[in-house]
């Protein structure tokens, strides 16, 4: 897609990719984008590169604009390899070109690149660059989500180019919010804002609390808000913020998300019951079977929901391999304010639901004890007990949410 203005002389100059469907694990039905922006001053500026399998189209969209060789500073905001990897590509055609990077950023592109001849200037917040007309002043983010991260806030543009944050993976024709809910809808923007916070973001709510705190004390006015994935927000920047926000105070949908997976439906079979239980105490609920899903959407689903019960078979004395994979990604996102539970079919010694309870509760998760368990096919008791389990889960998971309200 070709180059476009998004301010006055500050260009988009990013590549969409279509194709990508398995973007490091997370699934991305219609691809992503790769944003980085041209900033054509005095002193011309390139903030942030492309992944490297669009390192060409990247350049040739800077090419529209100007002679790559003529780029005189690049600002790097995240060393992440979707951002950074066509860096040197770029550096061979501007090879006199100011890096502008964090601290363990430059540690971080060492690993990558021979920078021995590079032009490297370390930034930290509040340190600005004046580029002709515009001033760019820089703010660290460290672990939103890399420890080398940071934005770039453009004053006289009142653009804050905000790296991966705000970002969302859809690839789109759209580069604007606006345009994008109009071409799709409003609907689809903020689910995919979700999907990417509950992704990559869920762990460090209290970093974005007190990094938006930051911000709104320094007092910037911001109307445009450009991550390096997805539309850009132009239409409604305070609507993305308040998103985040309401996220990381742990805002979520009074419902329950099932996530099991069967080897032999026997766990499959007690979703229907627990599922039914739930519903008939008024709580919308959601059945997710593993391997019939993308771990991103089970993650989501799980984040998208107050309440989450996860359902496996005892496989030789383990939980079911796909379950444990779920719960490996859930720990790393330190999932908070949330109230969980399990169940599952087992054979003889069982083992599974003991090993989740043990999981959830490391986890620091709100858990709702004990589970509910049938020997191989639930019986018709089996299947009350699994209704019973469902309907007390449901008034516990709404008690638990009254809190949030
Ligand atoms: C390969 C295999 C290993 C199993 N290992 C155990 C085990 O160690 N302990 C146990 O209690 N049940 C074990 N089971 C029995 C299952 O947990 C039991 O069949 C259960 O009903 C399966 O639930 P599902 O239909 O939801 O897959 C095993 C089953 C299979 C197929
Ligand atoms: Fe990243
Ligand atoms: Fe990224």
């Amino acid at each position: 897609m070709k180059a476009i203005e998004i301010k006055p002389d500050i260009y988009w100059v990013g590549a969409i990719d279509w194709a990508v469907r398995d973007f490091h694990g997370y699934v991305t039905p219609s691809g992503t984008s790769y944003n980085n922006y041209l900033i054509m001053d005095d002193d011309i500026t390139l903030v942030d590169t492309v992944k490297y399998d669009f390192a060409e189209v990247g350049i040739k969209n800077i090419s529209t604009i100007v002679e790559p060789s003529k780029i005189k500073n690049i600002v790097v905001n995240h060393i992440e390899n979707d951002h950074v990897s066509a860096l040197d590509r770029i550096m061979e055609l501007a090879p006199d070109a100011a890096i502008y990077i964090t601290e363990r950023g430059k540690k971080g592109i060492e690993r990558f690149f021979d920078i021995s001849k590079w032009n490297i200037n370390l930034v930290k917040t509040g340190d600005e660059l004046k580029t002709g007309k515009y001033t760019l002043s820089f703010i660290e983010t460290p672990m939103l989500h890399w420890p080398d991260s940071m934005m770039t806030y453009v004053k006289e543009a009142k653009l804050l180019i905000s790296q991966d944050a705000f970002g969302q993976h859809i690839a789109t024709t759209a580069r604007f919010d606006d345009e994008f809910i109009e071409c799709a809808s409003h609907a689809e923007l903020e689910e995919s804002v979700i999907d990417y916070y509950a992704n990559i973001l869920m762990p460090f709510g209290n970093l974005i609390k007190s990094k938006i705190a930051q911000i709104q004390k320094m007092g910037i006015p911001i109307d445009m808000i450009a991550p390096d994935h997805g539309v850009i927000w132009r239409g409604e920047p305070e609507r993305v913020l308040e998103m985040y926000l309401d996220m990381a105070n742990g805002k979520t949908n009074l419902r329950v998300a099932i996530i099991y997976d069967t080897m032999w439906h026997s766990t499959e079979i007690m979703t229907q019951p627990i599922m039914q239980g739930i519903k008939d105490s008024g709580v919308d609920c959601k059945v997710i079977k593993l391997r019939a899903t993308p771990m991103s959407g089970a993650i989501k689903e799980f984040w998208n929901s107050r309440g989450c019960l996860i359902g496996s078979p005892t496989l030789n004395n383990e939980v079911f391999p796909s379950v444990a994979e779920f719960m490996t990604h859930l720990r790393g996102l330190r999932p908070k304010d949330r109230i969980t539970g399990a169940f599952g079919s087992y054979g003889w010694g069982g083992g599974a639901v003991k090993w989740l309870y043990n999981e959830l509760s490391s986890m620091k998760l709100e858990t709702f004890e004990p589970g509910v368990q049938a020997q191989y096919r639930p019986s018709p008791d089996d299947m009350d007990k699994c209704y019973e389990f469902g309907k007390e889960f449901a008034a516990k998971v709404r008690e638990y949410h009254s809190k949030y309200e």
